[in-house]
């Protein structure tokens, strides 16, 4: 009995329907807030047609992210009255070395407030003037710390990963020939190290194979270069090898994690992520790299055995990393997002494919085909979608972008709406008032307008830019939603 699938999409109904299944049950509740159109016009105002700058009083289902909003188990709460506060030497830090040793296979470990603490210190150790980072993909905070130390990327995915609906199991691939081409084209030396981003976020949440990351570990190997393995997303990313990848389908969790972590010379991850708690780590094998690393720690984040981390949190770090080993937890947000994709799919709405990990991730570029890419069309998906369900997802697109070197524009790849699916928050039922709005919306395009910039940060301006409507869309969409729908929230 213990070789059945316990995952979220193993239980089969008697009447046919393919649905997942909540694998747990809801202890604690929050009351969400579903305001009236009319005051989401007035937020969305407010907030610059950012859905960043939103506050939660206004927003019903909260799917911009999944960092810091994945449900804690009551293990992991119970752990965090155990903490063991103290400056130094605290025991709670002793039980996070053990988890990230039994789970991610390596026995030095760095704490560091965040995800983005960890590409800082590694910036700030290895990028300079000159270097180049190869990664299959960049995420937004591990370009900014690359660029900001001096270093540029090259991103090196096959073609695949940019068509919106594919069959391909592993998107995120790295291009292996790309790769040798890239290193003999920037000379080894320069090369700090590869970056290999688990399930590539900005353009899907789409996973890579053990077999892709094993020939890239062979091109570092015959380079002697570092491999690093930005982890924040790696347990969604080994349960697709379970489901997609043959060689793998019989094997656990722990199998397919220490698999991947195995192949890499530096972990790094966020643990809003990761371990559905709060914090960050970097961590590795080699004593060398370890040493390197040390110092930066005190100076940017805390001390060694805390690293801005609060003990609560490192406490719970460490039970949820072990939860990652868990097919009914790691399941749930795959399953649900493979829901949400396939049913919108179904009602015609352009969706990346396969579905993913983190979240659902709908084609503005083909929602909003009537808009340019200079007014963001991903940002006003973003901006309708929230006006007319109060669901806030994320833009993924162009103004998630930075300007290059001159100060221009530089245009996303894809241009998306990501609706996050944090693990074990939404209900069923919330998710299908997603996919009816979403096809509302999806009837009613034409009437979606662009954006422009009116406040434009210079770095990371998605989250604190400001935006205006190229027209009075927004009004005419309300008064639309108000003829469909009555008095309906
Ligand atoms: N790497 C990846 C792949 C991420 O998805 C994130 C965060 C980070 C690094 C940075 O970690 O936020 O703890 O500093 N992604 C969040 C998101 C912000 O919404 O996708 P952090």
């Amino acid at each position: 009995m213990d070789s059945l699938s316990q995952n979220s999409s193993a239980v089969k109904f008697y009447s046919g329907e393919n649905i997942p299944l909540e694998l747990h049950k809801v202890r604690i509740v929050q009351k969400l807030h579903l305001v009236p159109i009319e005051r989401r016009l007035e937020a969305l105002y407010e907030g610059g047609f950012n859905t960043f700058q939103l506050n939660t009083t206004d927003v019903f289902l909260d799917m911009l992210t999944d960092s810091g909003t994945n449900a804690m188990s009551d293990k992991q709460l119970s752990a965090m009255m155990i903490a063991d506060d103290a400056y130094a030497g605290s025991q709670s830090f002793i039980r996070l070395q053990k988890a990230v040793d039994d789970v991610l296979g390596k026995k030095y470990l760095l704490p560091v407030h965040q995800g983005r603490a960890a590409e800082h210190i590694l910036g700030v150790a290895y990028v300079k003037k000159g270097s180049m980072v190869p990664m299959n993909y960049h995420f937004t905070t591990a370009l900014a710390h690359i660029t900001e130390c001096g270093g540029q990327i090259s991103e090196l995915l096959y073609p695949e990963a940019y068509k919106i609906d594919s069959d391909h199991p592993f998107k995120g691939n790295m291009n292996i020939e790309a790769l040798e081409e890239c290193i003999q084209k920037h000379g080894k030396d320069n090369i700090p190290y590869i970056r290999m981003e688990a399930s590539t976020n900005l353009i899907g949440g789409q996973p890579f194979s053990v077999q892709n990351m094993r020939d890239v570990r062979a091109i570092a190997d015959k380079y002697g270069i570092r491999l690093v393995l930005d982890a924040s997303l790696l347990g969604e990313n080994a349960y697709l090898v379970k489901q997609r990848e043959a060689e793998f389908q019989d094997k656990s969790m722990a199998e397919i994690l220490l698999t991947f972590t195995g192949m890499a010379d530096i972990i790094y991850f966020s643990a809003r992520k990761l371990s559905s708690s709060r914090g960050g780590g970097i961590c590795t094998n080699d004593i060398k790299v370890y040493k390197e690393l040390e110092a930066l720690v005190p100076l940017f984040e805390g001390f060694l055995t805390y690293g801005g981390i609060s003990i609560r949190e490192v406490e719970a770090m460490a039970v949820g990393l072990y939860e990652t080993l868990d097919e009914t937890m790691i399941s749930q947000s795959p399953s649900f997002i493979k829901y949400l994709v396939e049913e919108a799919k179904k009602l015609g709405i352009p969706m990346i494919t396969p579905p993913g990990v983190l979240g659902a991730h709908v084609d503005a570029m083909s929602f909003c085909s009537h808009i340019p890419q200079t007014q963001y069309p991903a940002g006003a998906l973003a901006a309708a979608f929230f006006l007319i369900s109060g669901v806030r997802g994320m833009e993924r697109g162009s103004v998630s972008n930075q300007r290059d070197e001159n100060g221009n524009e530089t245009y996303a790849d894809m241009e998306l709406l990501r609706l996050a699916v944090p693990r074990r928050v939404f209900t069923l039922s919330q998710v299908k008032y997603v996919i009816d709005r979403l096809k509302w919306l999806y009837d009613n395009r034409e009437m979606i307008g662009g954006l422009k910039f009116y406040y434009e940060p210079s770095v990371l301006r998605f989250f604190m830019g400001k935006l205006e409507p190229t027209s009075d869309w927004p009004q005419k969409l309300v008064a639309k939603f108000r003829a469909d729908f009555g008095d309906s929230l």
